[in-house]
């Protein structure tokens, strides 16, 4: 089975080293054979591949017309060419999302040209959104950075979310994005970092915010907590070590953290991230050189 996988522009090296069975790599699309596989850096993954060939851009067209509905085009070369095969086919609405609104119900197919007349398409993707890129009608008054639209993303995309009421702790909160999306969801927000939050996020209701070091404080300080959030930019071996200690403490049921990588990415840690029990781990869309992970009680 060919199965594509589409990485962004600058992540193609994690792409490519995270991948087994490469058959052929196209701009930023890898070409695979062999069983799906699961994937940390890929933007969108192109399910049963097929290659086909056309002589004319109505052909072409009327090729992916016959095996599906909507079609999205990556295009890396020969794009004049691909941009009037795309103008054949069915205009796409705009899918772009409010916070915890509804996600769009029609799957995405997807496309390139792999050579002048020569076609490669699936018409099953991973992603609702067109090759995986994530659009939000965003708040660009409120939030004091646009951290929030990885928990935006989190909450809305995968519905990994808390629930009104639940305790939370928000590590390297600053100047407090992820703090304003937990408080507007109804939570109660420990609010922790070595800087001030913007006054304006400081000011709501349900914050109890700590200025401290992330790494001095105890599970025993904080208490029961239903979920565990951080964006702290650390080395990603530290924040492992604070997610075991809280992990260790038996007082906190969530995770999610932002792993942020400098210089070059650190698979090692990467992988004991994964390793660890009920967690996944991926690039959000709205990650930069970061990916995000998730632990959830097996329980929940
Ligand atoms: C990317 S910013 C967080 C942005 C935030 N999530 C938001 O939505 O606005 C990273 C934060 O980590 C904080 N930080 C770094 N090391 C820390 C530490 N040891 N203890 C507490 N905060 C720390 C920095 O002060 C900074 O505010």
């Amino acid at each position: 089975m060919l199965t594509a996988y589409l990485a962004t522009e600058k992540f193609l090296p994690e792409l490519l080293a995270e991948l087994k069975n490469v058959k052929s790599v196209h701009g930023n699309l890898v070409l695979t054979d062999g069983p799906l596989q699961s994937s940390v850096w890929a933007q969108n993954i192109w399910l049963d591949c097929q290659i086909s060939q056309f002589e004319s851009i109505s052909q072409a067209a009327k090729q992916l017309k016959d095996h599906g509905k909507l079609w999205c085009l990556y295009s890396f070369d020969h794009h004049r060419r691909a941009q009037l095969i795309q103008e054949n086919l069915p205009r796409l609405k705009d899918r772009t999302l409010d916070f915890l609104g509804p996600l769009p119900s029609v799957p995405l197919g997807a496309w390139t040209l792999l050579e002048k007349n020569s076609l490669l398409y699936s018409s099953q993707t991973n992603s609702l959104f067109p090759l995986g890129e994530i659009h939000f009608n965003e708040d660009k008054v409120t939030p004091p950075s646009r951290a929030y639209l990885k928990l935006w993303e989190l909450f809305t995309v995968y519905g990994v979310k808390p629930r009104a009421g639940e305790r939370v702790v928000d590590f390297g909160s600053c100047p407090g994005g992820w703090t304003w999306v937990l408080q507007q969801m109804g939570c109660h927000v420990v609010s922790i970092d070595r800087a001030d939050l913007a006054p304006q996020i400081a000011a709501l209701p349900r914050i109890d915010f700590m200025k401290t070091n992330a790494f001095t404080v105890k599970p025993q300080d904080i208490g029961d907590i239903d979920w565990f959030f951080s964006d702290i930019i650390c080395y990603p071996d530290k924040l492992l070590e604070l997610v075991e200690m809280w992990q260790g403490s038996g007082l906190c049921k969530n995770f999610v953290c932002t792993i942020k990588f400098q210089g070059k990415t650190d698979f090692e840690t990467l992988k004991k991230f994964q390793e660890i029990p009920g967690s996944r781990v991926q690039h959000l869309y709205h990650n930069k050189h970061e990916v995000t992970v998730w632990i959830r009680k097996s329980s929940l």
